[in-house]
């Protein structure tokens, strides 16, 4: 079994927590995202812990899973937040995050999504360009205010994973360019709007070895080191997330292990430290819950078709990602090597190839590893309403989103008069 944690088998059923996934498929139905308060709990705090005395501030990434629950869970545990866009701020405010704790990435922030982030005064802008500074400085001067500002550099850096989302090399349209952080800087204080108040990188997500954190972090602390020497004082350094999970045979570093080395690299310089971590504080403590609608048995495969598709859970089709798929009733059959796939009409929508596992028509399955990039991606695709998702607490189960209604898909078309 992946690295699910509160995930076990109790006799031949699989249970999340106390409460097993057949009880919820009878309550909420399937297809279902499960997530366990234990685990994302657990996750958070080992993170925090592994900073000790370190002044530190953790922003989950919203964009790994963004429904109200989990960022009001980790609101409640203390946590910051890292947004890129005006969707994600709002619903961070909607659960009380606070905005003194909110860092806001991307590349391209609209004029609109800088208003409304000065207007809720966030912690700072995480900057990607000349173009962006400019503009956030003219937008700042219009609202009378300062908008405090981390430049995010990109170090040209393998992050080693996936291509999609490595972000931390040179032809990657992330981050200013090494060479020009510094002049940047330095133009930020003729901006009379803007205040340097950070650095920060992000390298690609996924990462599985420490090495390329340690290259950036090392190449971004020369560049720390020339800002102060020229009087810049830069209050924060901000790591990024990325740092991955286990899906299958995959030995990321563990959270402690990662934060150590992050702190090491950072040595005695006296600057506050920020993570934005995504998958590896939700990734693990979700699951899709799935029912198998047919068997199909041909003389080339043996299909089980079942009701999740790509749009409920895009990484296999997306990114050919690997998610383990454990029957929730273990049967002692014969097994078969099946293509695990959704009703979607296209070829690349699966979940997993060649899965060896005992099925007959109505199983249900549990598609691990989802609670990072699950929901957050669903899509409507095949105008498939968004599936329920429901967190587990010890033995109670809390519906925290109802399952889309086909009226709710097409509530806001018009058709011509
Ligand atoms: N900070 C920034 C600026 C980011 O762009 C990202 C992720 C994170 C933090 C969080 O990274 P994490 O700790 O989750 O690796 N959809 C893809 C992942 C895209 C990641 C995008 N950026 C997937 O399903 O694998």
């Amino acid at each position: 079994m992946s690295g699910f944690p509160f995930l076990k088998y109790h006799g031949t059923e699989l249970f999340v927590e106390s409460v097993s996934l057949d009880k919820i498929s009878q309550e909420f139905g399937s297809p279902c995202y499960v997530y366990s308060r234990a685990a994302l709990t657990n996750a958070y705090r080992e993170m925090d812990a592994a900073f000790s005395e370190r002044n530190h501030l953790i922003c989950y990434a919203v964009k790994a899973n963004s429904s109200l629950a989990i960022l009001d869970l980790f609101t409640r545990l203390g946590s910051g937040f890292d947004i890129v866009s005006e969707g994600e701020l709002r619903r961070v405010l909607k659960v009380g995050g606070d905005p003194q704790k909110i860092v806001f990435s991307g590349v391209g922030k609209s004029s609109d999504e800088m208003r409304a982030a000065l207007l809720a005064n966030i912690l700072c802008f995480n900057v990607e360009s000349e173009a962006e500074l400019i503009l956030l400085n003219q937008v700042a001067k219009e609202m009378d205010k300062i908008a405090p500002v981390s430049m995010r550099v990109n170090p040209d850096v393998d992050a080693k994973t996936h291509p999609y989302i490595s972000t931390g090399l040179k032809e990657n349209k992330f981050g200013v360019p090494f060479n020009e952080a510094e002049k940047l800087y330095f133009s930020g204080e003729n901006l009379t709007n803007i205040r340097m108040t950070g650095l920060d990188f992000h390298i690609g997500s996924q990462l599985t070895e420490l090495a390329p954190f340690s290259e950036a972090c090392e190449k971004v602390l020369v560049l720390l080191d020339r800002l102060e020497d020229k009087n810049l004082k830069i209050e924060h350094l901000d790591f990024g997330g990325g740092l991955g999970i286990r899906y299958s045979e995959e030995n990321p570093p563990s959270i402690q292990n990662y934060i150590a080395a992050l702190c090491e690299d950072l040595g005695d310089r006296a600057q506050r430290i920020l993570v934005e971590p995504g998958r590896s504080l939700v990734g693990n403590a979700g699951l899709l819950l799935t029912r198998v609608e047919y068997l199909k048995h041909t003389s080339h495969r043996d299909f089980a078709i079942v009701d999740a598709a790509m749009n409920d859970l895009i990484r296999p089709a997306l990114y050919d990602a690997y998610h383990e798929i454990l029957p929730i009733t273990m049967n002692g059959r014969d097994t078969k090597n099946y293509q695990i796939v959704g009703p979607v009409c296209e070829t690349g929508d699966f979940l997993g190839h060649n899965r060896s596992l005992a099925l007959s028509q109505g199983d249900l399955l549990a598609v691990m590893s989802a609670g990072a990039y699950g929901m957050s991606m669903s899509s409507n695709y095949n105008s498939r309403p968004r599936v329920a998702e429901v967190m587990v607490d010890g033995d109670s189960i809390h519906l925290i989103r109802e399952r889309e209604s086909i009226e709710q898909l097409f509530s806001n078309e018009r058709v011509l008069p």
